[in-house]
């Protein structure tokens, strides 16, 4: 793969060559409300193939399809009752259902299971970019594998420049965390991911719904994964980072011992605390959840470009929006999590 990557903004002309290029089986990175995606023609198997190509990514972990219309499902999956009013209450929005496919979705999409992960964008530039190719997109996140999740169009340009033709500029997204995956296959609805929409907004619409414990913990020694992407290392900063976890006082105390012992370390903290730092080198989470989840991507990126080698982060409370940031701090610490 070595091609010339064109940025361009969602004008009417870009999407008219993003749609072309989606046609022609090539890959194009967009925006969405939650992470920059990296779509391909989700029926067409070589196509989805060069998404695999493109980010290193593990033929057995599967992609989310993409689409504009509800019209577009029939062809794709089967529709429970409690899927379609979650889809009503939340769509388009960050969230994922994953339902029994149909046939016409090749087993590259799906990694061979029986399930097909759908969402419906917010983003105006990714609904524009669905309704002009009038076909469902698969699309994982347009990192590098194990790269953090890209939230601007210049870090999709870090990890994709001259492996894909096309990034369409949205700005950074909104969210900053991936949509929420939630199984709708099995007796109670699921979330195996946690995002944006959470489960009390689940439990809102259909009365009941669960979290998968696997969501905060590491998997066990051969234990089965319910979502592949759990088994895999994910959103790692090249340094290695540490979370500390507790009340205000204590976390604030261990994370200055620890920081005062290593080098060439880095704080990641939210902004009220800043201060406790001091002169140390800290990094601003933001004033609350939803700005902590905005900016945690950029900020393990910007670690990185900074050559960091400890990072040192304050656990959030893991209420609303904030369960997603922990999970995937926990992740990109390889669940070093110490309580104080
Ligand atoms: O917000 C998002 O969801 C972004 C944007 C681009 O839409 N996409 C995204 O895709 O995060 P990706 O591939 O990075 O993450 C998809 C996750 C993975 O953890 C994958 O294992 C899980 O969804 N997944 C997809 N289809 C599945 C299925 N049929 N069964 C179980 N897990 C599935
Ligand atoms: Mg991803």
């Amino acid at each position: 793969m070595n091609c010339r990557t064109q940025i361009l903004p969602p004008t009417r002309d870009a999407l008219a060559l993003a749609a072309r290029l989606l046609k022609e089986g090539e890959l194009v990175a967009f925006p969405t409300e939650t992470v920059y995606g990296l779509g391909a023609n989700a029926l067409d198997s070589e196509a989805v193939l060069r998404i695999f190509a493109a980010k290193g990514r593990p033929a057995d972990n599967p992609l989310i399809v993409h689409i504009a219309e509800k019209s577009q499902l029939d062809a794709l999956c089967q529709v429970t009752e409690d899927a379609r009013r979650l889809m009503d209450a939340y769509w388009p929005g960050p969230m994922t259902l994953l339902l029994p496919k149909k046939a016409a979705v090749p087993d590259v999409v799906t990694a061979g299971l029986p399930s097909v992960g759908i969402r419906m964008p917010s983003h105006p530039a990714a609904l524009a970019m669905l309704r002009e190719c009038q076909l469902p997109v698969a699309a994982p996140s347009a990192n590098l594998s194990t790269r953090p999740s890209p939230t601007t169009a210049a870090h999709v340009l870090e990890d994709m420049d001259g492996r894909i033709p096309l990034i369409l500029d949205g700005g950074p997204c909104e969210v900053g965390v991936e949509s929420t995956v939630i199984d709708m296959t099995g007796a109670v609805p699921t979330i195996l991911r946690p995002g944006a929409v959470t489960l009390e907004m689940i439990r809102k619409v259909l009365g009941r719904g669960a979290v998968a414990d696997s969501v905060m913990r590491p998997l066990k020694e051969g234990e089965a994964a319910p979502s592949p992407g759990m088994r895999h290392k994910h959103y790692a900063p090249r340094g290695h980072l540490t979370i500390v976890k507790g009340e205000k006082d204590a976390v604030v105390r261990e994370i200055i011992r620890r920081y005062d012992q290593s080098e060439n370390a880095v704080i990641l903290a939210v902004s009220d605390h800043l201060p406790e730092y001091g002169a140390r080198r800290a990094m601003d989470m933001g004033p609350d959840l939803s700005a902590a989840a905005h900016s945690l991507f950029a900020l393990l990126r910007k670690a990185d470009d900074m050559g960091y080698a400890r990072l040192f982060a304050e656990a959030v409370p893991d209420g609303g929006v904030g369960l997603a940031v922990m999970n995937r701090m926990a992740r990109a610490a390889g669940f070093d999590i110490e309580e104080v």
